[in-house]
């Protein structure tokens, strides 16, 4: 994001904090935005203190707290979703605080709000994580706000949650554990081209929604090999069925330990994840990046 290709805005960050928001606040700032973070109490600030940044504190659940952080903005980007329920729920979450921030928006009179869907949710999915994300999308889609939505597949990239499991598990096995028969398909996007669309997202035509996925589309059997090649490690496959990875899942949560892998991720780590590339160009202006380019990035 240059300085001279955008129009300079006042935004806020929801979700500031995690993978995806500690990126986009750095890339907004050295491309001259003026950013507000959006963080809860409990929020670690640390990889954001160098930062020329104010900040909001609140949470998506206190609608009070919305209000006050979207005061004088120009957008919001919404960031905050959970995948895994510890102290909230999916619908609290990826819902109820969906709402709050549109009703904050509303009496704000902020203009554009980019939201951070997820590709293959639905709202006939089997699991309430999926419902709940696509009823989070359809909460712009029935306002009259200036809304994008972006869909992204799996994001990949230093300190990301998914790739930092994926990758542990690979060191630690040598017959690398895959869930099902490992056919399924998914197209997994690198940070960077994450966050070139999430600022592209800040000026495109409103009203829209775009898939956010890289030009690979490869099986879970060859993205696994093509990690641990990348890690220099030689390794195999261990196919685990699919009802076996559940129950195991279950018993952890049963016995209140929390599994490494939830119900609803298994659900999801069996089906193909994938989406059209061209959206990506459509938005940004320049293809995603093949993944042998940013490969060697993932193990600093
Ligand atoms: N990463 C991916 O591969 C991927 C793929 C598809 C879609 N997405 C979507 O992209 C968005 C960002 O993902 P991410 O990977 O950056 O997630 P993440 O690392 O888990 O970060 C989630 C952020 O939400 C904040 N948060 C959670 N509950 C909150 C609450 N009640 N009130 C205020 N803030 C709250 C967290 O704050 P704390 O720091 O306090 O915990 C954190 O800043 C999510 O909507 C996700 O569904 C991500």
């Amino acid at each position: 994001m240059s300085r001279s290709r955008w129009r300079l805005v006042r935004v806020l960050v929801t979700g500031s904090t995690g993978f995806l928001g500690r990126h986009v606040v750095r890339t907004l700032v050295d491309a001259g935005h003026t950013v507000r973070c959006f963080h809860r109490p409990t929020s670690d600030l640390a990889p954001l203190a160098d930062l020329a940044v104010t900040f909001a504190e609140g949470d998506v659940l206190v609608p009070g707290s919305l209000k006050a952080a979207v005061e004088g903005m120009d957008a919001v980007i919404h960031l905050v979703g959970i995948l895994r329920e510890r102290e909230s729920t999916f619908e609290e979450v990826n819902v109820g605080g969906v709402r709050h921030l549109l009703e904050a928006c509303e009496r704000a009179g902020v203009p554009r709000v980019v939201h951070l869907g997820a590709l293959g949710t639905s709202e006939r999915h089997p699991t309430r994580y999926a419902r709940t994300k696509a009823v989070g999308e359809k909460v712009w889609r029935e306002s009259d706000r200036e809304y994008v939505i972006l869909r992204p597949s799996v994001v990949l990239g230093p300190g990301g949650d998914f790739t930092e499991r994926i990758l542990a598990l690979i060191r630690r096995y040598r017959r690398v554990p895959v869930v099902g028969k490992g056919q399924n398909q998914i197209q997994p996007i690198w940070i960077g081209d994450a966050i070139r669309a999430i600022g592209a997202a800040l000026q495109a035509p409103g009203r829209r929604t775009w898939e956010l996925v890289g030009p690979d589309r490869l099986t879970w059997d060859a993205f696994v090999l093509r990690l641990a090649g990348g890690m220099g490690l030689s390794r195999r496959l261990r196919h685990i069925p699919a009802g076996l990875a559940r129950a195991v899942s279950s018993v952890g949560a049963l016995v209140g330990r929390e599994p490494t892998v939830t119900r609803d991720e298994l659900f999801f780590l069996q089906r193909d994840l994938v989406g059209r590339a061209e959206q990506f160009q459509d938005l940004v202006g320049e293809p995603s990046a093949p993944l042998e380019t940013w490969l060697p990035r993932l193990f600093p």
